[in-house]
């Protein structure tokens, strides 16, 4: 083990730039705090950049179709099955018209609608059209880049290729800093009183799923190694339809957003049958979970000879090209021309809808330490995500959490330090192997035995590991949370929203109407809640 080599000093740093992370660093400095941000990758390299659909906000002064904030809410909280936390639903949607706002203020431009207003699509579970959009189906494009330009004033420095190891701690466990690797693997402090990790999910545990190479759980291990806890790990939500590209697709798969069967597309079988007909009142805008879920059911059957992929027949909408040029280039790309063919489509891992469990204003169980976007776990998600609130939280606690720090800071109730760190050791599994076992059996359909089987493999993949390297600290971190989701996943038997157990496939709301806790024992496995646990907020 290496003791740090270098060191920096800031009152905030910011793991991750992804729409979270860059809008905390900009409130934070608006504030006067010195902030210093950090990315594995390059700074515009995160999850942001995909997201297509858009934001979800109901903007009072804009709209006349008599869409409400108290709908929004509904629509959350019924997508979230009974396990979104309200208040937290009402802070976060609330917070919306004022979050997208301040985006525009800071340069994002939205596609407007004839007259001027901004243009609404609509997505599965929403009953109305107020996601709002930019370039079509660009939308995390256009918000990561105004919001990377508006930090390239040089006022909020951005650390690329530096990794984030483990939170550098005073012995009464606050959180003083952060121990990372620079890009050459030299280990060095960025010493702060406030860590707050943007640093996003964990679609890396699966072969196939929407996120980049960069989404590997890492901002939750860190936080589960620094004494926080977790909730929800087990609803991880898969998309519905990703481009399908092929038996055995690997890595970040191209995305077919919602909104396309928004505007009217309907998915079908090899054999020309409607999919969603029947399955649930909104047929094919159903909530995600509801329609990942049919697909996988209706694929058991290989309608067609085909178990693999269903079709996305969009050739009923006009200009598809004009409205989805990021779907439309992704299509061609795969020879598939959308305006005269069905789209063949897949679930794929896409969102954790479960995280670190903290507040809307950011704040963890751990003094200093602060999670926001999707790393986090604020009750707004539930046991599955509402279409295009993910763009949205991250604009709203990303705000909200720097005027945490900056409270907190002037409260004087945070740690300063000098601290310095070792690099951990943590066990280390192959990641082939364990994106292999996870979607075979901890995908959509889950069992006993399937979860424990991939514990057995992940016992034997496994082996203890000095984190001294990106890809070793991406792995421990892919390995912790495959475990605590594995964990959560067995004990939690019924099916309710992301988390489908085929041996339990009934929701239990006498015994299951609640969340579960992860946290790590003594020797750093994790377990399932404890009253210490409960006592920060999970129910
Ligand atoms: C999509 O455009 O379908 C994805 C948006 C989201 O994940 O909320």
């Amino acid at each position: 083990m290496s003791a740090a080599l270098w060191e920096a000093r800031a009152d905030l740093v910011v793991v991750g730039t992804g729409v979270a992370g860059l809008t905390a660093a900009l409130r934070a400095r608006e504030l006067g705090l010195r902030v210093l941000v950090v990315t594995k990758a390059s700074v515009a390299d995160g999850n942001t950049r995909w997201a297509q659909g858009g934001v979800a906000v109901v903007l009072p002064d804009e709209h006349d179709e008599g869409d409400t904030v108290d709908a929004h809410v509904r629509d959350t909280l019924v997508a979230g099955a009974a396990l979104c936390d309200e208040d937290a639903v009402r802070a976060i949607v609330g917070g919306g018209p004022a979050a997208v706002t301040r985006l525009r203020e800071r340069g994002a431009v939205f596609d407007a609608a004839p007259g001027g207003r901004l243009a609404r699509t609509r997505e599965g579970g929403h009953s109305a059209f107020r996601v709002v959009h930019a370039g079509g189906d660009a939308t995390g494009a256009e918000v990561e880049r105004a919001l990377v330009a508006a930090t390239s004033d040089g006022h909020v420095p951005v650390l690329e290729d530096h990794v984030a190891v483990d939170a550098v701690r005073t012995p009464l466990g606050q959180v003083c800093g952060l121990l990372v690797l620079d890009g050459n693997g030299v280990p060095g402090v960025l010493t702060a009183p406030a860590v707050l990790l943007a640093s996003g999910g964990l679609g890396q545990l699966y072969q196939a799923t929407s996120n980049p190479e960069v989404a590997t759980g890492d901002g939750l291990a860190l936080a589960l190694r620094a004494g926080a806890v977790a909730a929800d790990v087990e609803f991880v939500q898969f998309h519905p339809t990703v481009l399908y590209t092929g038996r055995g697709a690997r890595g970040r798969c191209p995305l077919v957003t919602e909104a396309v069967r928004g505007e009217g597309a309907v998915l079908v079988d090899a054999a020309g049958a409607r999919v969603m007909r029947g399955v649930h009142p909104l047929e094919d805008l159903a909530p995600r979970d509801v329609v990942a879920a049919a697909i996988t059911r209706h694929l058991a059957d290989a309608p067609g000879g085909v178990d693999d992929h269903v079709f996305l027949d969009a050739t009923g909408i006009s200009e598809f090209a004009r409205r989805f040029p990021t779907v439309h280039a992704a299509c061609l790309r795969a020879g598939v021309d959308p305006a005269r063919e069905p789209i063949p489509v897949a679930p794929a891992a896409h969102f954790a809808c479960g995280g670190v469990v903290s507040d809307v204003d950011g704040r963890t169980g751990v003094t200093g330490l602060y999670a926001a976007g999707e790393v986090a776990r604020t009750g707004l998600h539930g046991a599955n995500r509402l279409a295009s609130n993910s763009l949205l939280e991250g604009l709203v606690v990303g705000t909200r959490a720097a005027e945490a720090v900056a409270a907190d800071l002037a409260m004087g109730v945070l740690a300063r330090c000098t601290g310095t760190a070792e690099l951990p050791v943590a066990p280390v599994a192959d990641r082939d192997s364990l994106q292999r076992v996870m979607s075979r059996y901890a995908a959509i359909g889950r069992e006993a035995e399937g979860l424990a089987v991939v514990g057995s493999v992940l016992d034997l993949s496994t082996a203890d590991r000095v984190l001294d390297s990106r890809r070793l600290v991406e792995d421990a971190a892919l390995t912790l949370a495959a475990r605590a989701l594995i964990a959560a996943a067995a004990e939690r038997e019924e099916s309710r929203g992301c988390h489908v157990r085929t041996d339990f496939p009934v929701r239990d709301d006498a015994g299951w109407s609640r969340g579960q806790v992860v946290r790590l024992n003594p020797s750093g496995q994790p377990v399932l809640a404890d009253p210490v646990a409960r006592a920060v907020g999970v129910a």
